[in-house]
């Protein structure tokens, strides 16, 4: 049997009929920018997720640089993060000028530990950014009481962690700002790149607007208020008419150009309603897996508080690369998140990062032993029991 990792087209093949419709609407209507089919997503999403604010944009990437910027983050700050995720959580901050201070992880859930971040803090810091790794969400009660303690913003990497919930709120909604991934293999994928940040606050939804379009408009002379105090008025004698607006071109803040486009914006729409039915499948396996591997793998341990959305299963064993030798040789797809923990990568430096506590074992020794097993909502009960058959089957001997 072969188990691939990941599987998207049968996914697609399930949806197709209600997609395709959509896609082909915007196509003949000519509207690829904005418009109806962004605003209703993000509308709905604001009710998936009970949130009062939405913003679609470009990545998961750049939904984690506006949320810095919306929260006024600035060269020279320190925001602290975790090493174990992907290198764009710890890029995000270095492209706004800041520096990540990396803060080490638990064994249990691989997320930042909240007990080692208070030691972190430093007169220039000015933030968290926790990462719900693999669709787990961090301890957030903690992290949210340190914060409030230190008048720190929290900026949430949710780009995995989709539908998951804290003490029954939903990722995203927990910190300042959530930043979200559309990217294809995400829980959420879209066809391309995509992604969201979301607040409940007003001012920074404001200050997304701006950030994401160029500074512009009523959003950016706003935003520069909010930010820096200084008060601009929008001089223009032109009426804004349903094809020309004026005030894009009066610009307040340096931006970014980052929208999340209509076709992506209905194929996500489609898929939203599908979501829950997606994550459940993927607890399904998920507990499939528990119960039936061996206690010879080391496997997540998660805290009753959470309800993760399975983005990723990963197991930690010390025979790292003859396992993954032995499950592809076996037709089983695998993969090793993380391998290089983010401290650890070349791009970072002590010029522009920082280790809390100088060394981050448990982040190392997790990168180490990290093999990530097949989890997709449309896996079939043969797929997953031939996936722990062929684990156990290496650990016999073992
Ligand atoms: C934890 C994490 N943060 C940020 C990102 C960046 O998202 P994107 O690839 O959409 O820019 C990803 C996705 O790959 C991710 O897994």
């Amino acid at each position: 049997m072969k188990v691939p990792f990941l599987d998207l087209s049968t996914q697609y093949k399930g949806i197709k009929a209600e997609v395709e419709p959509l896609v082909s609407d915007i196509l003949e209507n000519c509207c690829y920018i904005g418009g109806k089919y962004v605003s209703d997503f993000e509308r709905d999403m604001e009710k998936y997720l009970d949130i009062n604010h939405v913003a679609g944009c470009g990545n998961g990437t750049d939904a984690l640089a506006l949320g810095l910027k919306a929260c006024n983050i600035k060269p020279g700050d320190e925001v602290i993060t975790t090493p174990f995720s992907f290198f764009a959580t710890a890029e995000s901050i270095a492209s706004v000028g800041a520096i990540p201070v990396f803060v080490d992880v638990r064994f249990d859930d691989y997320n930042i530990d909240p007990d080692k971040i208070e030691a972190a803090i430093t007169e220039k810091t000015k933030a968290i950014l926790p990462v719900h790794i693999f669709g787990a969400p961090c301890d957030m009660d903690k992290i949210m009481d340190i914060a409030k303690k230190h008048n720190l913003k929290v900026i949430e990497d949710d780009a995995q962690a989709i539908g998951s919930e804290y003490k029954c709120r939903k990722a995203g909604t927990l910190g300042d700002v959530g930043c979200f991934s559309f990217y294809p293999t995400k829980n959420l994928g879209g066809a391309g790149d995509g992604g969201m940040v979301t607040t409940n606050n007003d001012d920074l939804y404001t200050a997304l607007k701006a950030y994401k379009e160029h500074g512009a408009g009523e959003a950016g002379a706003k935003t520069l208020e909010f930010q820096t105090g200084i008060k601009e008025t929008i001089e223009t004698n032109e009426k804004a008419t349903e094809l020309y607006n004026p005030f894009k071109y009066y610009n307040y803040v340096i931006g970014y150009n980052s929208r999340l486009d209509a076709i992506q914006a209905a194929v996500l729409s489609v898929k939203l309603k599908h979501l829950d039915e997606y994550n459940n499948n993927r607890a399904k396996i998920a507990k499939m897996y528990f119960e039936g591997l061996t206690d010879k793998v080391k496997l997540p341990v998660y805290s009753k508080d959470i309800k993760p959305c399975w983005h990723q299963f990963v197991i930690r064993s010390e025979y790292k690369q003859d396992l993954c030798a032995f499950l592809s040789e076996n037709g089983v797809g695998n993969g090793t998140f993380y391998p290089v923990p983010l401290h650890k990568q070349k791009a970072f430096n002590e010029t522009n990062s920082r280790v809390s506590g100088g060394n981050l074992p448990v982040a190392e020794e997790i990168s180490s032993q990290s093999v990530c097993l097949p989890i997709f909502p449309e896996m079939t009960k043969e797929q997953v029991e031939y996936v722990i058959e062929t684990v156990n089957k290496f650990y016999e001997d073992k």
